[in-house]
């Protein structure tokens, strides 16, 4: 529960968010500012970014940049190796991550998929999130009571979602047994977190003749996420 000496309730609390230039995790780094916390934005969009700072700097707070693409430029392309020992340097800790990016490619039968698009999902979504859990984990473990939280969209094993599909259960699993990994060392509360439907450049793209008032709006997604910290 807030009181005087704790308002706001995330006050000199460090949040990561990744996806922070759009959609849920752009709405999740501005109700975590607002809440108090000093957020580390990450996408690749400058222009995206930049407008989630402008609306942090109207609820009152200052974010920090971190443009940043998944995608190695090169095979020794190592600057995602960089970013948990940056954040310690200049920070000292990490209360909260959010991974909200989402790498995404027309849905299409298992039998068509190319070997391109196949490695790059893999690359940016799966390689991706194992190399954040791996630059992030010694400070997240050293924050006491921090969260990272795994934005998902389980889809079942259906048609055409076989590329979707198989990354979003392999991230599930990873995350799960670095979780294991971690329980009795640390208290990192960690969570893959599937979530309503949202209406958000994600949404459109999968189903471009939904009907968009049947969906939630990135920010009611969001209180569902910042709920699970609060409550604390
Ligand atoms: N929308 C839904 O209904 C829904 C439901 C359940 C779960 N989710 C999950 O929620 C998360 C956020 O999705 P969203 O709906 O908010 O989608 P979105 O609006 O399309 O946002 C996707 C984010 O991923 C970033 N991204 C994509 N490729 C990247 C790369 N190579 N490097 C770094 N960042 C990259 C994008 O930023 P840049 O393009 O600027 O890099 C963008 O900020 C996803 O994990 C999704 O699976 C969404």
């Amino acid at each position: 529960m807030a009181t005087i000496s704790n308002f706001p309730p995330l006050k000199n609390k460090i949040a990561f968010i990744t996806g922070a230039s759009r959609g849920i995790g752009q709405a999740c780094a501005i109700a975590l500012a607002r809440a108090g916390a000093h957020c580390i934005l990450s996408a690749r969009t400058k222009s995206g970014l930049l407008q989630t700072d402008n609306l942090i700097r109207q609820v009152g707070q200052t974010s920090t940049l971190f443009p940043f693409d998944l995608q190695p430029k090169n095979p020794f392309d190592n600057t995602i190796d960089l970013i948990g020992p940056s954040i310690a340097q200049q920070f000292q800790r990490l209360d909260i991550f959010i991974h909200a990016a989402f790498h995404y490619v027309p849905l299409t039968p298992v039998t068509q998929i190319t070997d391109k698009e196949w490695s790059k999902n893999l690359s940016i979504n799966l390689t991706g999130c194992m190399k954040l859990i791996r630059t992030l984990s010694p400070l997240l473990c050293a924050t006491p009571n921090s969260y990272a939280f795994f934005l998902q969209n389980l889809v079942e094993p259906e048609p055409f979602w076989g590329l979707v599909s198989s990354i979003q259960s392999a991230i599930h699993n990873l995350v799960q047994c670095w979780a294991k990994e971690i329980q009795h060392l640390s208290t990192v509360q960690v969570q893959t977190i599937t979530l309503p439907p949202t209406d958000t450049n994600l949404r459109r793209f999968f189903f471009p003749a939904e009907n968009k008032e049947k969906l939630n709006s990135p920010e009611e997604t969001t209180k569902l996420i910042l709920a699970l910290i609060l409550k604390n």
